[in-house]
């Protein structure tokens, strides 16, 4: 179905639009998204999260001083070992790949050994496949190293890094390592002394928002300001996360609005949970508990509703010691729902603790 719709006559006009604007990712975008199908023609379409991998690192959004580091990298050619470190979907496995690109170019095919979670990378994969690309003779541009990318790094076990420690220099005039993970506590330590840190975070709103409009352009997606608001509430600094709400939306729905982003991505909707919040803290608390009735009988989990709860509460206009007060109490429900206290009742407490701190704040206010 997305298909068909991504393939609408006013597709070509936007997705120039986009690359006037933007003229290196808007080239780049505008050259995928004539690869959508023909009307008319029912292919599967690829996702927008592939389709809209960046190829190179200029195209990369967010977390600007390590781009530009990598940049540097890409250009002087001297790459160090590295771990990236961070979030999902804010960019490693891609930034990895670009730096490849830029310092092998057309040599990467033979000089890039990729082992990623789904391969297997015990001990034995550290002894034979990764030591014998490292002693393998590959025709490189002058002054490059052969890259070893090992993804998801945090889900090799610690013998297997152990094994790696030693080949990582005594292979380090041919080959260099990159490692990307998100928890780079998982990583022992001498092989975090042996590489440079790289952290990455969530990616900020302003940059989420700017990417999502320029595949919006290229796909000829049609969006509001509130179905873009949605998107990020729901994905939280996660681009694969935004742009796969943003193809499901637009998949299931043909346009994007706050109402069909919360329909796709089956969160309970912010507006109600704040006025469950609202009401709780004006001293309504019937209201707040009616309102949370509703959510429940929708079906929602609790742990969805104290997470939702949370990041609605978190953006109120409230006074720093109320807010810190109100947060607080979100916070304790949360760990007691995550220790598996799942009824009603948890939050319905949490309700008229949060009433009740309002109250306090309020007579001591008065
Ligand atoms: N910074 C970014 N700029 C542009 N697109 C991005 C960025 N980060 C992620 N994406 C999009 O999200 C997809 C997934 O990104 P990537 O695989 O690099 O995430 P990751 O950080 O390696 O996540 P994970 O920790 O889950 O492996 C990419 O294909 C791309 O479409
Ligand atoms: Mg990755």
């Amino acid at each position: 179905m997305a298909a068909v719709v991504g393939s609408s006559s006013s597709s070509s006009s936007s997705s120039s639009a986009a690359a006037t604007r933007a003229p290196a990712a808007g080239a780049a975008l505008a050259a995928a998204s004539s690869k959508a199908a023909t009307p008319g023609t029912l292919s599967l379409e690829m996702p927008w999260v592939e389709k809209y991998r960046p190829k190179e690192l200029a195209d990369i959004v967010g977390n600007e001083p390590i781009v530009e580091r990598l940049k540097i990298i890409g250009e002087e050619g001297n790459m160090n070992n590295m771990i990236l470190a961070g979030p999902p979907g804010t960019g490693k496995t891609t930034s990895v790949l670009c730096l490849a690109r830029a310092l092998l170019g057309p040599a990467m095919k033979d000089a890039v050994l990729e082992l990623n979670a789904s391969d297997d990378r015990g001990i034995d994969v550290v002894r034979n496949k990764i030591k014998v690309f490292a002693q393998k003779k590959v025709t490189l541009p002058p002054g490059r190293h052969k890259i070893i990318i090992l993804d998801e790094a945090d889900s090799m076990t610690a013998s297997a890094q152990q094994a790696l420690r030693r080949t990582m220099e005594v292979f380090s005039s041919t080959t260099r390592f990159a490692l990307a993970c998100n928890n780079s506590t998982k990583i022992i330590e001498p092989i975090q002394s042996r590489c440079a840190v790289l952290r990455y975070s969530r990616i900020s709103d302003f940059d989420v928002v700017k990417r999502l409009r320029e595949v919006c352009d290229a796909e000829s997606v049609p969006s509001d300001k509130d179905g873009m608001a949605a998107i990020l509430f729901t994905s939280e600094g996660d681009m694969r996360q935004a742009l796969n709400n943003l193809q499901s939306t637009f998949a299931g729905f043909g346009s994007v609005t706050a109402a069909n982003v919360m329909r796709v991505c089956d969160q309970p909707h912010p507006m109600t949970v704040r006025t469950i919040v609202d009401a709780a803290v004006k001293g309504d608390l019937d209201a707040a508990l009616a309102s949370l009735r509703s959510l429940w009988t929708e079906g929602y989990s609790s742990q969805d509703i104290v997470q939702t709860v949370f990041r609605v509460a978190r953006t109120l206009d409230l006074d720093e010691p109320l807010l810190l007060d109100v947060l607080k109490e979100i916070g304790f429900t949360q760990m007691r729902v995550a220790d598996g206290l799942t009824s009603i009742l948890q939050l319905q407490g949490m309700c008229a603790r949060i009433h009740q701190r309002a109250m306090a704040h309020g007579s001591k206010a008065a």
